[in-house]
Formats: structure tokens, C-alpha cells, sequence
């Protein structure tokens, strides 16, 4: 499962990359506002930590201008991700701008209909939100199982690109489902290594290894 980054703060994508655990960047308007940045400045930094791709969002309504705004976007960097909105007008723009042989992420998705007309328009990716079901006692997860499973009746190469994930038993269902990409916030990611056991057992490794006298 390739982890992308969910977030614009360079200094958190570096400390993953350093890592090898960034295959990419995924960003949205609420995301870049936060940044406080330039939109394309901080794209362009962003394309720079990583060779995968890296999601930036139209934020026009009308598929005629969101394709216009997707063909400046593609230009900030040879792995820029155009993010388009699961409306009509985007599935449109996604036909368009990945018959151009641009990367395509169809996002803001809710339900297995939505990301039927996603794969059929020729999305590179599909991005379900899992938090945002959960938050209202839907289930996120089966949405991920349902869109896995329609995927794979007819062999529709978008991948899954599972997002608004909050916690680690959202990456860890999501790999056993099978997602092709799971997105999370840093903090998420950094998280997954976490595990109580894993500390105390190091902490007498060392308790044990300072009573022999030796060094490496
Ligand atoms: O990529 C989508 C993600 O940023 C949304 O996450 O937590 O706002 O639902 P969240």
C-alpha cells in the first residue's frame, strides 16, 4: 500500500521521506489555506520532497474552467496530480485533462456510485473519505470494500486512494481491504509505530545491555 502524505507542511513531509515512508502528497484547499502560503509556490516545494505525485485542487465549479485551471497546475511539476471534485462538471474535466495524459485524483467521494462514475471517466485515482462517513456513524470502511470490490469485477485500473483517515485502525483496515494508497495526516502516520509493548521491551534490551559493560 503506497502512504501518501496528507498535508502542506514541508518540514513533516522531509522527516517522512527521510524515513521512505512518502510515495506522495496529497493536498486540498482547506489544507493549503491553512499553509498560509502561495497555492503553487507551496505545490511546487511540495513536488520537490517526493517523486510520487502530489495532489493540488481546482477550485473552480464549471468543468470548462477546471480544466483550464488543471492544465496550469500540471504545469508547476512533472508529478502534479490534478484533484477535481466528485460533481458532474468534475467527472467531466477528469475525461478531459486524463485523455491529456494528466494525473487525475477524483476526490470528495461517498458513496460506491460516485466512484463508479470516477473510474469509468478515467480517474487516476479515487478518493473515498473514510473519517467523514464515521463521523456521522456510517461506515467507512465498507465504502472502501464496496469501491475494492466494483474495481475489481471489471478490472477498472483507478486506484483507490483512501482519505480523511484518523487513526491507525483506518491504515490498518485499509490494508487488509487492500487500498492501492492510503493518505493520513503526519501525526497518523508517525503513530502507526507506536506500541507500548515495543517501548518497554527496548527499555529492558537496555536495562540488561548497560549491565554487561560493553560497546558496540
Ligand atoms: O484528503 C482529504 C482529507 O484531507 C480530509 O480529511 O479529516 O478533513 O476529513 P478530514
Amino acid at each position: 500500500m503506497k502512504f501518501f502524505v496528507d498535508s502542506a507542511d514541508l518540514n513533516a513531509i522531509a522527516e517522512l521521506a527521510d524515513i521512505g515512508l512518502v510515495d506522495g502528497v496529497t493536498t486540498n484547499p482547506s489544507i493549503i489555506a491553512k499553509s498560509g502560503r502561495d497555492f503553487k509556490e507551496v505545490v511546487k516545494d511540495i513536488c520537490k520532497l517526493t517523486e510520487g505525485h502530489v495532489s493540488a485542487e481546482v477550485v473552480a465549479m464549471n468543468a470548462d474552467q477546471m480544466v483550464e485551471e488543471g492544465r496550469i497546475l500540471r504545469k508547476i511539476a512533472d508529478n502534479v496530480c490534478v484533484k477535481l471534485p466528485l460533481t458532474m462538471d468534475g467527472l467531466k474535466a477528469c475525461n478531459v485533462l486524463s485523455r491529456e495524459g494528466t494525473p487525475t485524483n477524483v476526490t470528495l467521494c461517498f458513496s460506491a456510485n460516485q466512484a463508479l462514475l470516477a473510474a469509468k471517466c478515467g480517474a487516476t485515482y479515487i478518493s473515498p473519505f473514510i473519517g467523514r462517513l464515521d463521523d456521522l456513524s456510517l461506515d467507512g470502511m465498507e465504502l472502501i470494500e464496496d469501491i475494492h470490490t466494483i474495481y475489481d469485477n471489471y478490472g477498472f485500473e483507478t486506484e483507490i486512494l483512501a482519505a480523511s483517515i484518523r487513526n491507525a485502525n483506518h491504515v490498518k483496515e485499509c490494508a487488509l481491504v487492500g487500498a492501492d494508497v492510503m493518505t493520513a495526516p503526519p501525526n497518523v502516520i508517525k503513530a502507526l509505530s507506536n506500541h507500548a509493548l515495543t517501548d518497554k521491551g527496548l527499555a529492558a534490551f537496555m536495562k540488561d545491555w548497560e549491565k554487561t559493560g560493553q560497546s558496540i
